[in-house]
């Protein structure tokens, strides 16, 4: 039956990444030329669904942005509706559910149907609305690339781009001065940044979650690659990753963000180890670069801008369909949908319904590829 659909509504929350402005470009072009829709965004995230920020959305909101990397609309990682952060009349920090103010909003505009665009925080609020009766649907976004179910998700790959220039950059620097160059990139529970941003920069080294390292095993690849005549060895390792008898490097504790725990520095624990077993054998002096957010931003490559409308024109086609409740996918290249009950919670437990967040196979094609090209992981 045809839905009586006439205005949508959509938010980008979480942290932000390239892709987004592509995904919200289709969203609202598909939307008023395909379908009629009007449309309204709002901003900040769950921030300005709760305090009515919002802007209406023609044509010409999205004309300019296809290229831009973050969102037009602004995010936030901070804003849990269902528990919400706020202070009592005393100042003292109490958490309250405020989620039937976003919903009164909602209602106030007549809105028909949002679209939410996030990781796994994002998502699971996206699950409770869509309990309490809003007629939601979800798109997967994260630069980890480890939302389960779909294959792929946008800002990856540009991610992936940073990384390999960067390891590239790296690598003049590592052969002028003989060095041992670590590269700190992001991947707190799955590392596929690493990994194949450590295979296109020619890393002799990858470090990522899913494989606990051993610094003697990292030690003697790079003083065998020295004893050959490679003076110079490169690193990439994964935020998330950690030592075997060891735990994760964790930066500071954020009691404002739904995701307290803020992970980084395992690159100068990693160089602080090899100073002990490496340098006193081949005297290399070994130096650290945490890329950080710049693998998050910057202007959106080809396959992001593409996978981005994908995406976003799939979502809006769904509404016609009626699929409220899911989850864009992709699966074997196929645009799909999974209820979003399905795959939200992995991120603070790595489990989900579907069996927990995508991980990398430590005895995939991919790790045996590299491990056969030389390439340690450390185990
Ligand atoms: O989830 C994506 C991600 O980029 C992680 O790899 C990283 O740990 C996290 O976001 C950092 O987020 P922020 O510092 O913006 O809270």
């Amino acid at each position: 039956m045809k839905n009586e659909v006439k205005k949508i509504a959509l938010l980008t929350g979480g942290g932000d990444c390239s892709g987004l402005n592509a995904v919200i470009r289709a969203i609202v072009k598909s939307s008023i030329l395909k379908y009629g829709y009007k449309v309204v965004g709002f901003k900040g995230g769950y921030h300005g669904l709760y305090t009515d920020d919002y802007i209406n959305m023609d044509l010409s909101s999205v004309s300019g942005i296809f290229h831009q990397g973050g969102t037009i609309l602004k995010m936030s990682n901070k804003d849990n509706l269902f528990h919400y952060r706020t202070t009592d009349e005393k100042g003292n920090v109490v958490f309250k559910d405020v989620s039937d103010v976003a919903i009164e909003n909602l209602k106030k505009h007549k809105i028909d149907v949002l679209i939410i665009i996030g990781g796994d925080g994002t998502l699971t609020s996206a699950r409770d609305f869509a309990r309490k009766g809003v007629n939601v649907i979800g798109i997967p976004k994260t630069i980890d690339n480890d939302v389960p179910a779909t294959e792929i998700t946008f800002g990856y790959r540009t991610a992936l781009d940073h990384i390999m220039l960067s390891l590239d950059a790296l690598h003049t620097t590592a052969f002028s001065h003989d060095r041992v160059m670590i590269l700190e990139v992001m991947g707190r529970n799955a590392g596929w940044l690493a990994l194949e941003g450590g295979i296109a920069g020619s890393a002799d080294v990858i470090l990522i979650p899913e494989i606990p390292y051993d610094i003697n095993s990292v030690a003697k690849t790079i003083i065998d690659r020295y004893n050959r005549g490679s003076r110079f060895s490169i690193v990439c390792i994964s935020e998330g990753a950690k030592p075997v008898d060891g735990e994760v490097t964790i930066k500071r504790i954020d009691e404002e963000s739904p995701d307290t725990v803020k992970l980084g520095g395992v690159g100068d624990i990693l160089r602080k180890q090899l100073e002990e077993v490496v340098k006193p054998v081949t005297n290399q002096d070994i130096r650290v670069t945490n890329l950080g957010y710049i693998q998050r931003g910057g202007v959106t490559n080809t396959f992001d801008r593409v996978l981005g409308t994908k995406y976003g024109a799939y979502a809006v086609d769904m509404i016609d369909r009626n699929e409220f409740g899911r989850m864009v996918v992709i699966r074997n290249d196929r645009m799909d949908s999974v209820r979003i009950e399905e795959v939200v919670g992995s991120g603070a437990t790595g489990q989900t319904s579907t069996g927990g967040a995508r991980i990398v196979n430590p005895h995939g094609d991919l790790v045996n590829s590299a491990k056969d090209i030389g390439i340690t992981f450390g185990d």
